[in-house]
């Protein structure tokens, strides 16, 4: 009787899952989720246009994934080399609509430069744009009307990642981008569609591309990087393994602020499951900016599987407390103190507020790479000004004997709770038809609802697991 109890479930679920939101339906467009199987966690990789703008040929991107390898950048876990902007031609197509990339500064031409890439074990990014041209503005470049061309092109040259811009002058922007992913998704080949469009437009993003841009373009300084922080926080329910917020590349090791302020934007970036995409010459940096990089305990943060986007759990002034559930038991925080004043200060994360039971909890400072101790109620460190100390916080857990999971309250658990939350986390609905719905719908403990909520309500109706993590 349960076995058929979740084969119905199972039948629902696939319904929903499959379903196209109803923006998807309005514009008419081809009904197709992006379901490539990529980004289930962020991803990482570099990028050429932080420290290289428009200056970019073969030979530097080769010595670039050569790099990748000798620095130990691969090994921490990065693996796409992307070029930006200015690869192509001018004018950028050849007479047959087919775009083609600069041959004086790419003269072997694309396919043999991912060939090369890939030789390395490292996967290969391109960049175009929903416009008529990109925003270097080369005739023709764009790939407005000419999406299923491009991406079979892109597909046939061995592309994996492409970075999609939006110097555009059609306002649709949700049509263009939709295309582009239907085109990329017919070419069978899987390809990281990473949105650039700026802000976090709607719920339509996390059905289209495996990540979007929630802010403009970051610039190497501390200004830059609390405001991308802030404005990138703000759609933080929507992350999620195969759909992540991006807060723009990194800028570590490009020279204009200090380690410790790299070491704060790598440390938020980490904690926001945000994509890593390195922006810096990696040919040549200097120790303390490769120690950053490839601080393998920080970047797990980032690659946590649960894929929970981490908040600001609390503040004082310019002092606060950021927490990131790690997995999905309840017992493990990512914790980052966070000091954005001109001096340095004391910052206390107290148990409550990262949604532990008041007890023992082992400490452990990432940075340092040195356990803490065992703390009963909280942690307090001093932290520089514009710096962060990154703890692992680790506990035993209760919570209250309620039916999490039961979000409409009809008492049993069933496709229909797992539909509310999903709505829930796309904006359509506020609260949940249960009294308490939204504490039910937590059903992680973790004092949020997230994608990992809804993905542990498709394992329960699945029947992967019996009991949720917030259920004592
Ligand atoms: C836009 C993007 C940047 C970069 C440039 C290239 O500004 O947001 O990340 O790709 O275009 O022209």
């Amino acid at each position: 009787m349960k076995k058929i109890k979740r084969l119905i479930a199972l039948v629902i679920l696939t319904a929903v899952f499959i379903s196209p939101f109803p923006s998807s339906v309005q514009n008419g467009n081809q009904v197709l989720a992006l379901n490539n199987n990529l980004g289930l966690t962020p991803p990482m990789g570099w990028n050429s246009w932080n420290i290289f703008g428009g200056d970019i040929n073969e030979e530097k991107i080769k010595q670039i994934a050569d790099a990748m390898v000798t620095s130990g950048m691969k090994d921490a876990g990065y693996e796409y080399v992307n070029l930006d902007d200015n690869w192509m031609a001018n004018p950028a197509r050849d007479a047959n609509g087919k775009l083609i990339p600069d041959l004086k500064r790419f003269p072997s031409g694309m396919k043999a430069l991912a060939d090369y890439i890939h030789s390395k074990g490292l996967k290969f990014g391109i960049y175009g744009d929903r416009g008529v041209t990109t925003c270097c503005n080369i005739p023709q470049s764009g790939s407005q009307g000419y999406e299923e061309q491009d991406a079979e092109t892109f597909a046939s040259w061995g592309v994996d990642y492409l970075k999609y811009d939006n110097c555009a002058s059609d306002s649709n922007l949700q049509a263009g981008y939709e295309r582009m992913r239907d085109a990329l998704l017919k070419t069978g080949r899987p390809i990281f569609y990473s949105i650039c469009c700026w802000y976090f437009v709607g719920p339509w993003m996390v059905d289209c591309g495996n990540s979007w841009r929630t802010t403009g373009d970051i610039s190497d300084d501390w200004g830059s990087i609390t405001k991308n922080i802030d404005v990138n926080s703000k759609s933080a329910a929507y992350a999620g393994p195969g759909h992540w917020n991006d807060p723009d590349m990194l800028e570590v090791g490009n020279g204009k602020m200090t380690d410790t302020e790299y070491k704060a934007h790598f440390s938020m970036w980490c904690m926001m499951a945000a994509p890593l995409i390195a922006g810096n010459d990696i040919r040549n940096m200097t120790t303390a900016t490769k120690d950053i990089l490839t601080n393998k305990e920080v970047i797990a943060i980032d690659q946590d599987a649960a894929g929970v986007q981490g908040t600001k759990v609390s503040s004082s002034g310019e002092l606060e407390v950021w927490c990131k559930p790690l997995g999905t038991d309840g017992t493990t925080k990512a914790v980052t103190l966070l000091n954005r004043g001109g001096t340095s200060a004391d910052i206390t994360v107290n148990w409550s507020d990262i949604k532990l039971a008041d007890g023992p909890a082992t400490v452990r400072d990432l940075w340092e790479h040195k356990d803490c101790g065992t703390f009963n109620s909280g942690y307090t460190a001093n932290v520089p000004s514009h710096g962060a100390v990154v703890l692992k916080v680790q506990a035993g857990y209760t919570d209250p004997t309620i039916m999490y999971g039961d979000v409409d309250g009809s008492g049993v658990i069933d496709a229909l709770d797992y539909s509310l939350i999903k709505r829930y986390l796309l904006g359509q609905i506020s609260e949940f038809p249960a009294s308490n719905g939204k504490l039910v719908a937590d059903v992680d403990g973790d004092g949020q609802i997230t994608a990992l909520d809804f993905s542990l309500s498709k394992k329960y109706l699945l029947g992967i697991i019996n009991k949720f993590p917030a259920q004592k």
